[in-house]
């Protein structure tokens, strides 16, 4: 198992590139499942959550393999299994977008239930709803989902697919995918906005599917007979990108951010601003930089385009540090506040209330053995430890290995101290 060695107190400076998105890649290969033949992702990032897809794609029978300029290629002419083991499943959430797929094209599919993480129970009640909608049979049995399509194969509906939290990135995509070769036309009302969803909708078109109103709450698709491989580039990872913003941020730094799109993160980049920190675009991402104190600010998270909850977290860590008092109001993940307890370990001053967060701004962090609990609450306590006073240990960084390539070699590249350590 490995650990992060972080030396605190630390200036960045210079050019940081941000990954292909972790959340648009993970979807877009499962929709290769849709059509035969080989699809080739460019920018698919080198993480432990993609090569948990790439196994689960080749438990199926696709054959999938990176080229030597590291392009993602997936063949699925070779597809004689449609049963999404446990085993795989259980350790990373998004398999569940292989349901869709497979329910669309096959007609047949058999997966286990995600199961529950850190950041909450993860119910995949939507998807069957909006699965059910499109005339699929499905059964609960023994913690696996058991679905069938129609003998004429699924039939398009009107869909509404909000939730108690809003809508869902996920299911929004299953019912998309499954739409997409189904009899007639749906409609999805109150579907997810997220630019990795309309990066989906984008892919979704190449292969030949008729979808519009990508990336807004209503999506209207007009069932096709089949769809066709194709080639794509998957977008920038903003959550990536927000997660270097905030350590430029806590470290009062200047940071160049590469391969950043900030129309997808106009929420993250005015709570920055709110909190002083002055953000220009460039050419193909924008300059970071702050002087001075953090200034306290309230954050609410939200579906897109609201401030997206993967960074709630890492803002957290920031304003750990500000002058005054803060309150961050987690609506999609009420229970997502593993880091607080850990962050207080380094002299924060966090009280969760229900499902906020209440943070005293101190005049510093100071460093502290910590345990990595999800994958966003990991990248927080990198972020608090580039900026306490001292060395800081995280334990079980197999946590950010899930969604971020090599963390320590960008960060290291710009000026952080990070040792990672096998012990
Ligand atoms: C996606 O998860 C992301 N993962 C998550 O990022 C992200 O936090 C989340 O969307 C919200 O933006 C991927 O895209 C791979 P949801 P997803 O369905 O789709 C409830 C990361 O760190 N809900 O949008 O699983 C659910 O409990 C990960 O990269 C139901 O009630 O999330 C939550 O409260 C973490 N029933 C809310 O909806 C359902 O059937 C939003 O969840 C599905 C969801």
């Amino acid at each position: 198992m490995d650990i992060f060695r972080i030396e605190g107190e630390a200036k960045l400076s210079g050019k940081i590139k941000v990954s292909g998105a972790k959340n648009a890649a993970l979807p877009i290969m499962a929709a290769t499942i849709l059509a035969p033949g080989e699809s080739i992702l460019d920018s698919v990032p080198n993480l432990s959550d993609i090569n948990v897809l790439i196994e689960l794609l080749g438990s199926l029978g696709a054959k999938v393999w990176r080229d030597q300029d590291k392009k993602l290629h997936i063949d699925t002419d070779s597809i004689d299994s449609f049963f999404g083991d446990y085993q795989i499943v259980r350790r990373m959430r998004a398999s569940i977008c292989i349901l869709g797929p497979l329910l669309a094209r096959f007609g047949k599919v058999e997966i286990s239930m995600p199961g529950g993480c850190a950041i909450g129970d993860r119910p995949v009640d939507m998807h069957i709803r909006g699965l059910k909608a499109l005339g699929a049979r499905i059964q609960l049995e023994n913690g696996y989902i058991i679905a069938t399509a129609p003998d004429e194969g699924l039939i398009g509906a009107d869909i509404f697919l909000g939730g108690p939290f809003g809508s869902s990135v996920l299911a929004t995509a299953n019912v998309m995918m499954a739409a997409t070769l189904a009899r007639g036309t749906s409609i999805i009302e109150c579907a997810a906005c997220e630019p990795e969803i309309e990066d989906l909708a984008n892919f979704l078109i190449d292969m030949g599917a008729k979808i519009k109103g990508a990336g807004s709450p209503r999506l209207i698709i007009e069932g096709v007979k089949e769809l066709s491989s194709c080639e794509y580039n998957i977008i920038p990872d903003r959550i990536e990108a927000g997660t270097f913003m905030a350590a430029a941020g806590i470290t009062g730094s200047r940071l160049e951010i590469e391969n950043c799109n900030l129309s997808h993160m106009m929420a993250v980049v005015d709570c920055m601003q709110n909190m002083g920190t002055t953000i220009e675009k460039t050419q193909t991402g924008c300059i970071v930089s702050h002087n001075g104190p953090i200034k306290a600010t309230h954050i609410t998270t939200q579906p897109y385009p609201g401030f997206p909850t993967d960074l709630q977290a890492q803002f957290m860590a920031m304003l750990a540090i500000a002058d005054g008092n803060s309150v961050i109001t987690e609506k999609i993940f009420p229970d997502r506040f593993m880091h607080v307890a850990e962050m207080n370990r380094m002299n924060a001053n966090l009280r969760k209330e229900g499902c906020s967060a209440i943070i005293s701004g101190v005049s510093g962090l100071s460093s502290a053995p910590v345990m990595a609990s999800d994958l966003r609450a990991s990248a927080a306590l990198v972020i608090a430890a580039l900026a306490a006073k001292g060395e800081t240990i995280i334990n079980r960084v197999y946590h950010i290995d899930r969604g971020y390539d090599r963390i320590e070699e960008k960060l290291n590249s710009v000026g952080a101290k990070i040792h990672r350590e096998s012990i």
